[in-house]
């Protein structure tokens, strides 16, 4: 038997592997995605919001294969609504992900082809199961960064488009110094 190659540290699910992939998201590149525009734009865009780390065993698109990552959101709002990811559907519709949370809290927030929309307490330990056919976002609700590890199959594809439509059906703002679920107006 070959020895293992690639190492999760649980304590903070930091990724150790060979062709380790990453990507960083900053403020400046998520446009319209946050719902207030003006607090966005006073904000400065080289603020990192979140950083991805995530391997790849086989080519993207490979059929029956799996990903592993972790994903890492600042803590930090625009306006009164929380860090968070884009969010996306996966390409093929059907295909589901696991997110486990490391450290932080926050939650995760569902849409549905229907557009029902609802919301993942996120806490160490959390075990989250996104159906195929479901969009997904991680919001950090906390005050320390949250850190999501996941696992995905390698055909599934992000498609960002559920931020140009209809959107998530509803948006996670601070009131009162915690998080409410507030349906969409835009
Ligand atoms: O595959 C996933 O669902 C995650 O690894 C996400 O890609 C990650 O959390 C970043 O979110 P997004 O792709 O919505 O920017
Ligand atoms: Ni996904």
């Amino acid at each position: 038997m070959n020895p293992a190659s690639a190492f999760v540290n649980w304590a903070d699910g930091a990724l150790q592997v060979p062709g380790l992939q990453r990507s960083e998201k900053k403020l400046g590149q998520l446009t319209g995605i946050f719902r207030d525009h003006q607090a966005w734009q006073k904000l400065d865009p080289e603020t990192i919001v979140y950083r991805v780390w995530w391997w790849e065993p086989v080519v993207p698109g490979t059929e029956g294969g799996l990903f592993w990552g972790l994903t890492e959101i600042q803590p930090g709002r625009v306006g009164n609504e929380y860090f968070m990811t884009r969010g996306h559907w996966h390409v093929i519709r059907n295909r589901a992900e696991f997110y486990v949370t490391v450290t932080g809290s926050g939650k995760l927030l569902l849409t549905d082809r229907t557009g029902r929309t609802w919301a993942e307490d996120m806490t160490p330990g959390s075990l989250h199961y996104v159906a195929g056919e479901v969009a997904h976002r991680i919001v950090n609700t906390g005050d320390m960064p949250i850190r999501v590890t996941a696992c995905w199959p390698s055909d599934a594809g992000h498609d960002y488009e559920v931020n140009e439509g209809r959107g998530f059906g509803a948006r996670i703002l601070e009131e009162q110094g915690s998080p409410i679920l507030v349906p969409a107006q835009d």
